[in-house]
């Protein structure tokens, strides 16, 4: 194992998260959990954290919720090929180091610039928040910086959606040590990958569970069938013999993220263009590529299911690790800051 508590200042530290607040998707996939296992065959120190205080802000009233989905979304984790040997899978309710950095770090932000901060904006607009914001929605920037300096994090592969956090996070790293003194706390890069966000199967911008226009990496053969039949191609292309356009096509978006042998789908692209391919039978090669993607995913998330305990004892373990190393970054923190410390 390659999991140590001191991280030199050039070791690459990889960190994602997850709100656990439905089953991950196709778009989990692409945006994060393959630069996961890249990171993870790379040797690089990687955790993983299972955001359950971050699903609370909009889900306070449904914890039972959050918690199913916690152990649900370690499962995908680990189907996926997440290894617990190699990364850290954590819970962040379980690390409470996090609430005390956020704590600090809230002194440090404006409520004017949580405001700007267009991932939020947007979010707030798709729950309705607009009147009644809760205090701990709009601040959950804030302690996903906590998150992701707490394990002095270089690395974060995310979505594109994600990249105003990492930029929050980093203005957070700048003005404590600035104010502070000191190094105590890393800046962090963002990684994002070569598809940095899979629309829904109805072409809106982020394939979301709550949005319902998910294909879920547990799904059914028959819940990808019916995904695929519902995506959204060119309204345009209503006759086969019809040029069609492969821009804004979802179905071409998902062949170009999992079909691996790119030839082919330039070949359906060009043909495509022409005029002459079937929507029917563009979305039957999609369908087929995917259920090869997902068959051996629902495979093994059938076995690790059968086995909860395994599935807790990975957690147990991987939070006690999260949390030296956490315990370790506020040491320096207080130490910065400066507090005074009631016992020498
Ligand atoms: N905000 C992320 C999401 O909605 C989840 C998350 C929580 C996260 N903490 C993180 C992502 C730290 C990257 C790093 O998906």
């Amino acid at each position: 194992m390659s999991l140590s508590t001191n991280t030199s200042n050039d070791t690459p530290v990889a960190l994602t998260g997850d709100r656990p607040t439905g089953p991950l998707h196709l778009g989990h996939l692409v945006g994060s959990l393959r630069s996961r296992i890249r990171y993870q065959e790379e040797h690089c120190q990687q955790f993983i954290l299972l955001a359950d205080l971050q699903a609370m802000t909009d889900n306070a009233d449904d914890p039972a919720k959050v918690a199913r989905n916690t152990i649900d979304v370690a499962i995908d984790y680990l189907a996926v090929g997440i290894d617990p040997q190699k990364s850290t899978i954590c819970v962040q309710s379980h690390i409470p180091e996090l609430c005390e950095l956020t704590t600090y770090f809230l002194n440090l932000v404006t409520v004017a610039r949580l405001e700007r901060n267009p991932t939020v904006k947007q979010e707030i607009k798709q729950r309705g928040f607009e009147r009644n914001i809760p205090v701990g929605f709009l601040v959950y920037p804030v302690s996903q910086a906590a998150d992701i300096t707490a394990f002095q994090a270089t690395l974060v592969p995310v979505g594109d959606d994600q990249l105003p956090m990492i930029e929050q996070t980093n203005e957070i790293v700048r003005r404590f040590n600035r104010t502070y003194g000191g190094h105590a706390l890393r800046e962090a890069k963002a990684v994002v990958p070569k598809v940095a966000r899979l629309p829904g199967i109805d072409g809106k911008a982020k394939m979301s569970s709550s949005l319902g226009n998910a294909i879920s990496l547990s799904a059914s053969p028959d819940e990808i069938r019916r995904g695929v039949e519902r995506m959204y191609t060119d309204p345009g292309h209503l006759r086969v013999v019809d040029p069609g356009c492969v821009e804004g096509n979802v179905v071409f978006t998902y062949l170009d993220a999992f079909e691996e042998d790119t030839a082919v789908v330039d070949d359906l692209k060009a043909h495509y263009r022409r005029g002459g391919l079937a929507d029917r039978t563009l979305k039957q090669m999609l369908d087929d590529r995917l259920q090869c993607t997902l068959a051996p995913i629902r495979q093994r998330r059938r076995e690790i299911a059968k086995d909860r305990d395994y599935v807790k004892d990975v957690l147990a373990a991987g939070t006690r690790h999260a949390r030296e190393v956490a315990t370790h970054t506020l040491d320096d923190v207080r130490r910065a800051i400066g507090l005074v410390a009631p016992s020498s």
